[in-house]
């Protein structure tokens, strides 16, 4: 296992954004729903990514994928199963659901199960296709679907914790090939559940609503391949942000949607950047003194569960009081821990996380677990006092492309090492 060795340092200069982990993925899934083949740009080469590969080739696709490009194509041999030993490794696989039941009426998906940012429960997933006319069992921790014809129905999506990004997806791909029309009420409105629309609409999908809560789907007969280019992540772009904010730093972001942003660069307004854009590109200019801020993570186009972690180290060193809330995964403070062995000051109940920020932080060695909390290490690590380790640092090859060259590049002192 590779571990980061990690020093205090200050960045300049620009970085590329890579395409859209949580884009890539569905629209992935989304190529089960035709024979023909399927060109998709853009895609970053990441664990996650690979994993789908296989999960795809598992069920019949013939894949190549090079240059961050994937052609996707159909084989003679195709099941309908996705094995726990690979979906187990990505909770995302568990959206292959909904299109293997709209082309071959049948699927048996092995259940995610949790993980360390909190349960991952599928409900909703079930809900809506069960609504679509899908028979789905739950035996010996998979899910089995069988579905002679889809038929078109008004869903209403939201869960206890409002509307749900992947099982829109599920919904929106099996719906568009069920009888009649499909109302997704409550839909996800994440840029993601936009782009995977955007490439099934390329497919022959009839789909209006996309990026509101009221999504509707005319079912066609039949799918085609389609060409595509994934949107830039908005993440990755984010984090970056709150690299510049933490160090501060002054970081081009080239290549990001800046409108997919707007709550996160209102807040690095608010704790202390000076931020402008121009064109494809955010300029962020962090300054020495930060301010304690409060953040409410909320599904689009709310702040994003996905930085508040990344968020949270620049909190550390901002002087007072910051409170975290955290409304879609109340569990996803598995970083909290690892930043107090680093000095931090931060107090967790429940969703809640109160940061005292301003004291000193120092290097030590730390335990990577989710993907985001890996990447807010990474952030205390470049603020910290002496030599930071961050291990286990698979988590963020799962969800960063070439983070530490990209770090490196703009002067960070960074480098990988075998554990
Ligand atoms: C997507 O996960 C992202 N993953 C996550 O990013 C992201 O954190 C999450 O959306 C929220 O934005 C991908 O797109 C691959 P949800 P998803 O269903 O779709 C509850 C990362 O770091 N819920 O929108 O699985 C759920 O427990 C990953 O890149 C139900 O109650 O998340 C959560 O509280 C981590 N029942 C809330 O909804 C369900 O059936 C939102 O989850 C489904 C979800």
């Amino acid at each position: 296992m590779d571990k980061f060795v990690v020093y205090k340092s200050t960045l300049k200069g620009e970085v590329e954004i890579s395409g859209s982990k949580n884009s890539a993925l569905p629209i992935m899934a989304a190529t089960l729903l035709t024979d023909q083949e399927c060109r998709i740009a853009g895609v970053p080469d990441l664990a996650d990514i690979r994993t789908m590969i296989r999960i795809l080739e598992s069920l019949g696709k013939e894949i190549v994928f090079d240059g961050n490009v994937l052609f996707v194509k159909a084989k003679k041999k195709k099941t309908h199963v996705a094995p726990y030993r690979l979906v187990r490794t990505m909770r995302a696989s568990f959206c292959v659901l909904g299109p293997l039941l709209a082309r071959r009426k049948k699927a048996k998906v092995s259940l995610p199960g949790g993980c360390v940012i909190g349960a991952r429960p599928v409900d909703l997933h079930i809900k809506g296709l069960q609504e679509l006319g899908a028979h789905l069992i739950v035996q010996k921790g998979y899910c089995i679907a069988e579905a002679n014809i889809l038929r078109g129905n008004h869903i209403f999506l939201g869960g206890t914790f409002g509307s749900s990004v992947l099982a829109t997806a599920n919904v929106l791909m099996a719906a568009t090939l069920a009888k009649g029309e499909t109302v997704i009420e409550y839909a996800a409105c994440e840029p993601e559940v936009v782009d995977l629309a955007l490439f099934l609409k390329k497919m022959g999908a009839v789909i209006e609503g996309e990026g509101t809560p009221l999504i509707r789907v005319r079912g066609v007969s039949s799918l085609s391949g389609a060409e595509f280019k994934v949107i830039a992540d908005r993440i990755e772009a984010g984090t970056f942000i709150a690299v510049a904010l933490a160090t501060s730093s002054n970081i081009i972001i080239k290549g990001a949607n800046h409108s997919h942003l707007t709550s996160v660069i209102e807040t690095a307004k608010k704790i202390g950047a000076d931020i402008t854009i121009e064109g494809s590109k955010i300029k962020v200019k962090g300054k020495s003194l930060l301010k304690p801020v409060n953040i409410v993570t909320l599904s689009y186009p709310g702040f994003p569960t996905d930085l508040q972690a990344q968020f949270m180290s620049c909190l550390c060193i901002a002087k007072g009081l910051s409170l975290i809330t955290e409304k879609i995964y109340p569990d996803r403070f598995m970083h909290v821990a690892e930043l107090n062995r680093m000095g931090a000051r931060i107090q967790r109940n429940g969703p809640y996380a109160i940061i005292d920020g301003g004291g000193g932080i120092f290097g030590a060695e730390v335990m990577a677990s989710d993907l985001r909390a890996s990447a807010a290490l990474v952030i205390a690590g470049l603020v910290a006092e002496g030599k930071t380790e961050i291990l286990r640092i698979y988590h963020l090859d799962r969800g960063y492309e070439k983070l530490e060259e990209k770090l490196k590049k703009l002067g960070a002192k960074i480098k990988r090492e075998k554990q």
